[in-house]
């Protein structure tokens, strides 16, 4: 497992004025390999009295990591110092996982390893089966995944102790082994299909299909460009630095919780539409649009102020030139339409609507482009894939990230995650008797 260096302290220093007295502090600049620097803020309030304020945290570095770079501004992504353009063209997910998890690619002895220990833990405890029972047969995947993935923690108590490093790898082997499984097992209880056993001769994404499609009565095959399409949409979702939901796991994990409930707490913030839950809202939004002509009259209600609604699929809290990887899914999406025969309406909607976004001030200004969810949605569908279950897929993928940054966190020890805040409320008032109050209460 890497441990996190400490971080290069620059010699700069940058000096914070109080206007109102004339006081002023020198606070210290840390410098990481990549990446702007950061304002060491960690004293402040001991020695000023004052928190820092960043609500969304927009300008606020929560940690080092060495585990992914992003670059908005150039549109780079990278995993451990590796292009994801480069690992969605030459690497496999498994791959992949185990670069973010142990820092480095493995060697070939290496990767036989990971993979056998991955197979050989894809299996769920056989009582896992009756929770799925438990749901509504119309729960969205998401509601099952929160619920099961935290029900691990009650089935596999020799890998819950935090402190102990190898209870820490085993219980990250099984996260990634088994939620192909439990995401394929919400997709067939959903469809009120039996639920398929996983095949050790499969790799990973293509045993992913089989337990998801194959139903007992006839053989299925996998086909071979589908596992490699799912295969590189779960590479290129396996992680995405310190976002909404592996900020969630981090934030977790700091107080000590086990992993299980850490990664379920990943997945209930993943399920947002502003998160992974665009992908689901694209295909929506494609579908309601439902013919090129319309796409004038939403592209002026994405622009109205007066509307909630949002072109889905587009903008990014970081990248604000292009996504790297909706470049590597819009090719994806094309091969695996083409080589399915697939004649989808939708995709001629999706690149019209990209056009023509692409074109407009509204969007050019506010450097807002397609995102990974604006072609992946498309993709799904034609492979067979429902809505509901694209968020589930999102999160079957990241859930190689979270560990990783879960894994990161635990072995630098750092402390629990306890922000402070701006108190906007009431100030210090006595309690009034009963009938001495108001009525204005709401
Ligand atoms: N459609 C129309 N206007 C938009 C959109 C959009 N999709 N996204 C941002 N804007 C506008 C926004 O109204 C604001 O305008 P103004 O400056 O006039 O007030 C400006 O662009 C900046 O937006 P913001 O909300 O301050 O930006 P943010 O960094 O807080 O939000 C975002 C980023 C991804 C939440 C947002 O762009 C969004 O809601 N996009 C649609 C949902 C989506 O596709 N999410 C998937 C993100 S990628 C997958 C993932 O990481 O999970």
């Amino acid at each position: 497992m890497s441990q996190a260096p400490a971080h290069a302290r620059s010699s700069q220093t940058v000096t914070l004025t109080e206007d109102a007295t004339g006081k002023s502090w020198k606070l210290k600049v840390l410098e990481g390999t990549m990446g702007p620097k950061v304002i060491d803020t960690r004293g402040l309030y001991g020695e000023t009295g004052y928190f820092t304020y960043d609500p969304g945290f927009t300008s606020t570095g929560s940690c080092d990591s060495q585990i992914t770079f992003i670059d908005g501004d150039k549109g780079i992504l990278l995993h451990r110092g590796y292009a994801i353009e480069e690992l969605a063209a030459k690497s496999s997910f498994l791959e992949t996982a185990y670069l973010l998890q142990y820092g480095e690619l493995p060697n070939r002895a290496q990767m036989e390893k990971f993979t056998h220990n991955i197979t050989h833990h894809t299996m769920v405890n056989e009582q896992m089966a009756r929770f799925y029972s438990g749901f509504r047969r119309d729960a969205h995947p998401m509601a099952v995944m929160v619920g099961v993935v935290g029900a691990l923690s009650a089935f596999y108590h020799d890998s819950i102790d935090i402190g102990d490093p190898q209870q820490r790898e085993v219980a990250s082997h099984r996260l990634i082994a088994k939620m192909p499984t439990l995401a394929a097992m919400a997709y067939k209880y959903a469809h009120g299909q039996p639920f398929m056993y996983p095949q050790n001769h499969l790799g990973y994404a293509g045993n992913f299909l089989h337990m998801t499609f194959a139903v007992p009565c006839e053989p299925y095959k996998v086909k071979p460009v589908l596992a490699r399409a799912m295969d590189r949409i779960f590479i290129l979702h396996a992680d995405h630095e310190q976002n909404a939901s592996t900020s969630t796991v981090r934030l977790a994990g700091s107080s000590g919780a086990n992993p299980f409930a850490c990664i379920a707490s990943g997945i209930a913030s993943l399920w947002g539409p502003a998160h992974g839950g665009a992908n689901e809202a694209v295909l929506q939004m494609l579908q309601e649009i439902g013919h090129k002509d319309r796409i004038p009259e939403v592209i002026e209600k994405a622009k109205d102020k007066d509307s909630p609604f949002r072109l889905m699929g587009f903008g990014h809290r970081v990248y604000k030139n292009f996504d790297p990887r909706a470049k590597i899914m819009r090719q994806t999406c094309h091969e695996v339409l083409g080589e399915l025969g697939v004649n989808d309406p939708l995709l001629e909607i999706a690149m019209e609507l990209e056009r023509i976004a692409l074109q407009d001030e509204y969007f050019i200004e506010r450097k807002l482009y397609p995102n990974v969810d604006f072609y992946s949605g498309i993709i799904l569908k034609a492979m067979g894939f429902p809505t509901s279950m694209f968020t589930v897929l999102f999160a079957l993928a990241r859930t190689a990230g979270w560990i990783a940054h879960w894994h990161e966190m635990l072995s630098e020890g750092q402390k629990i995650g306890r922000p402070r805040q701006l108190y906007t409320g009431p100030v210090t008032r006595p309690y009034p008797a009963l009938d001495a109050r108001s009525e204005s209460v709401p």
